[in-house]
């Protein structure tokens, strides 16, 4: 059993903390957020994330698990600190680390016993040493017995506990080994892998990690792009393809491409370092240049069947960035409504879990009645002129058809995420267009639709 203080109750914070009460540790979770802790302390939580709520009552019951907001309480009895803040985008695509400097200056001013912070938030290659340089100087009249280990998450929303718990690998960065392996002590019971490396190659395999995932997906966006155009379906050829050993399945579904709090700002964050030492990520920009491109897709769609946009009511089912979260930051669904209110459409939108996210998001549009957002799917799609599926949550996978086609003022559907049949969309009189299966999308075009 150890004592472990986690700086930071987001996505990853929480759940890393979470998990590791779960393991039998004593934890205490820290957010500078009064609104998060509170309601955290009265079992109310923050975000959605499967099966979370069921961990945490667990954990708090059992007294393993406390959470505060005084940096003083939580390190007390500290023998680890992570720190899982957030590293957002700045201007210049750079990650932003004012929060991760807070964290680490609070640390510093907080404890007199030695202790290993460890570096769990995605940070740029050399942030190791930078925090070890700040916590170093804001203890500059009374040194402290600290060692810095950087260990990135690779957990997803939406499966973050498995993710946790079953991971594929650990890795741990440190220029103290010893410090690293009293780390990889804390997760020995998940009988995993675990890759220990210097501070900078530690912190170099999250963004080559992320990156590499964003590009495969970018890479089969473009064969769906050249798919269409040839009348094939890449949806086979994606089986096709990940049935070789070498290639894998994983990553490979065509669509509206990726969004959400990671991929695009990592993506940018490593092409900024990358531009910054003299390198040129030409790889890394035209994977983004791809995804940008790919929302943009359902909009020509759009403008080619409806011909104007220009007062057209659009319905989009699906606001997170992906499923089994509320979760909307950078998602695909955002940027393709802010297209469709430039070309002057009024858009009514439903997702299971993230309404209240979009509500902020929305406010103003709201108010203006360009966006609307609606309590169901059916409510959604009511006098639409055509729908877009941007996220591929259940509850869309068997909608009652017969049901939306009469709810809605013409029968046309853009499968953003190709979650539906062609074939069965087509004989329920649907005008349906999905990502790369051109064979079906020809067929569309043409009207061979069945109707
Ligand atoms: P988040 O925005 O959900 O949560 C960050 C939390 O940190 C907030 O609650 C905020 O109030 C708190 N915070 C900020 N400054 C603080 C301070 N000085 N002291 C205490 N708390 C403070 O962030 P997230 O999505 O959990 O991501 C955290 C980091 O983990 C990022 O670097 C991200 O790239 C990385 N990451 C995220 C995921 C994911 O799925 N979200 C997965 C792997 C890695
Ligand atoms: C991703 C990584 O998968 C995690 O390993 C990593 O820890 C995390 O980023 C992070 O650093 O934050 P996450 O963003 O939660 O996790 O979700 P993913 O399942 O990776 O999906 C990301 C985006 O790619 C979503 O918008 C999803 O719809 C899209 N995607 C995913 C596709 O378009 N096609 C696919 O085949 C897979």
């Amino acid at each position: 059993m150890s004592n472990i203080c986690v700086v930071g109750t987001g996505y990853v914070g929480l759940v890393t903390g979470v998990c590791f009460a779960d393991l039998g540790n004593q934890v205490f979770c820290l957010d500078v957020n009064p609104d998060r802790v509170e309601k955290l302390s009265q079992g109310i939580m923050p975000i959605y994330e499967p099966g979370l709520n069921e961990i945490v009552l667990r954990n708090v019951n059992a007294g393993r698990l406390r959470f505060t907001m005084s940096y003083d309480e939580a390190l007390e009895d500290a023998e680890f600190a992570f720190i899982a803040v957030g590293t957002p985008s700045g201007a210049d695509g750079e990650a932003d680390l004012q929060y991760v400097r807070s964290a680490a200056e609070g640390i510093a001013d907080a404890i007199d016993h030695p202790i290993i912070i460890i570096n769990k938030s995605t940070v740029p290659v050399g942030t190791g040493d930078w925090v070890t340089e700040v916590v170093s100087k804001r203890r500059a009249g009374k040194p402290l017995d600290f060692k810095v280990v950087s260990n990135p998450e690779f957990l997803r929303e939406g499966s973050a506990i498995n993710d946790f718990m079953v991971p594929d690998r650990v890795v741990l960065g440190s220029t103290d080994q010893e410090a690293a392996k009293s780390v990889a002590h804390l997760y020995l019971s998940l009988r995993c892998p675990v890759v220990i490396t210097d501070l900078r190659t530690a912190e170099m395999i999250k963004y080559a990690s992320n990156a590499f995932l964003a590009t495969r997906i970018s890479f089969i966006n473009e064969i769906a792009n050249i798919c269409e155009e040839l009348g094939a379906d890449v949806e086979q050829v994606a089986v096709g393809m990940g049935l070789d050993k070498r290639i894998g399945s994983a990553f490979l579904n065509a669509g509206i491409g990726w969004g959400g709090s990671c991929f695009p700002k990592d993506v940018k964050a490593l092409a900024h370092m990358a531009v910054l030492h003299g390198t040129h990520p030409q790889l890394l920009q035209a994977v983004m240049e791809i995804n940008r491109n790919q929302r943009r897709q359902v909009v020509y769609r759009l403008r080619k069947v409806l011909k104007s946009l220009s007062d057209k009511t659009i319905a989009i089912l699906g606001l997170s960035f992906k499923p089994n979260t509320d979760d909307i930051r950078e998602a695909p669904s955002l940027e393709i409504i802010h297209l469709l209110q430039n070309e002057g459409a009024i858009v009514r939108c439903y997702d299971p879990q993230a309404i209240d996210n979009a509500r902020q998001v929305f406010s103003e549009e709201y108010q203006k009645k360009s966006v609307v957002l609606c309590s169901s799917a059916i409510e959604a799609v009511s006098g639409a002129d055509a729908l877009v599926l941007t996220t591929e949550w259940n509850e869309f996978k068997n909608l009652d058809f017969e049901q939306v086609k009469s709810a809605m003022r013409s029968p046309v559907i853009v499968d953003g995420r190709n979650l539906w049949n062609p074939e069965v969309m087509q004989k329920n009189g649907f005008i349906y267009y999905s990502i790369g299966r051109g064979n079906y999308n020809q067929q569309a075009q043409t009207g061979e639709n069945g109707q």
